[in-house]
């Protein structure tokens, strides 16, 4: 007999950034990503080098991809996941009243420009977090994940 999956075994997300400028940004995302729930983080075009500061040992429970390239990222989305850029754009909608999808990859900017045209225009959705000014990239970041779980629940 065919099983049948309760939603909370359909779901998952990942979150990354776009060609991140330090490694603490990273590594920051990526201790929220851990305590939070997600099931990778990513980056695209940068390199991570191992932090001293990094007592929690994240690289040991939860994957970090490397793409060296926008489209090797933009290849490897699977299927029925969505692709969610978080930018300060006019064509994004604030998060406040978005209802984030089962499956979801969340992309963020490099810290000096943003998020390129031919990344935002790939994603299913763009959101917007308040503020007039933009905040730092993993705490950016680290408000999406919250807001995932505070709604979810
Ligand atoms: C420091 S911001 C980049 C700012 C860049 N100078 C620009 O004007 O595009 C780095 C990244 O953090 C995220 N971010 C920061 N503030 C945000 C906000 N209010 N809404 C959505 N994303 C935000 C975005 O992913 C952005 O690309």
């Amino acid at each position: 007999m065919k099983r049948k999956w309760d939603l909370s075994e359909e779901q998952y997300f990942g979150i990354g950034i776009y060609r991140p400028k330090t490694a603490e940004n990273l590594g920051t995302l990526w201790r929220t990503a851990l305590v939070y729930g997600a099931s990778f983080v990513f980056v695209i075009e940068a390199k991570y080098k191992k932090k001293s500061s990094d007592v929690l040992k994240v690289w040991s429970k939860i994957p970090l991809f490397q793409y060296k390239t926008l489209e090797a990222f933009l290849d490897s989305v699977p299927y029925s996941c969505q692709l969610i850029g978080i930018e300060m754009d006019d064509k994004a909608q604030a998060i406040r009243n978005f209802e984030h999808p089962a499956r979801a990859i969340y992309l963020l900017g490099a810290e000096d420009n943003g998020l390129p045209n031919q990344l935002k225009n790939r994603c299913h959705e763009l959101v917007y977090l308040p503020g007039e000014t933009s905040l730092n990239v993993a705490v950016a970041g680290s408000i999406v994940i919250f807001d995932r779980i505070n709604k979810s629940e």
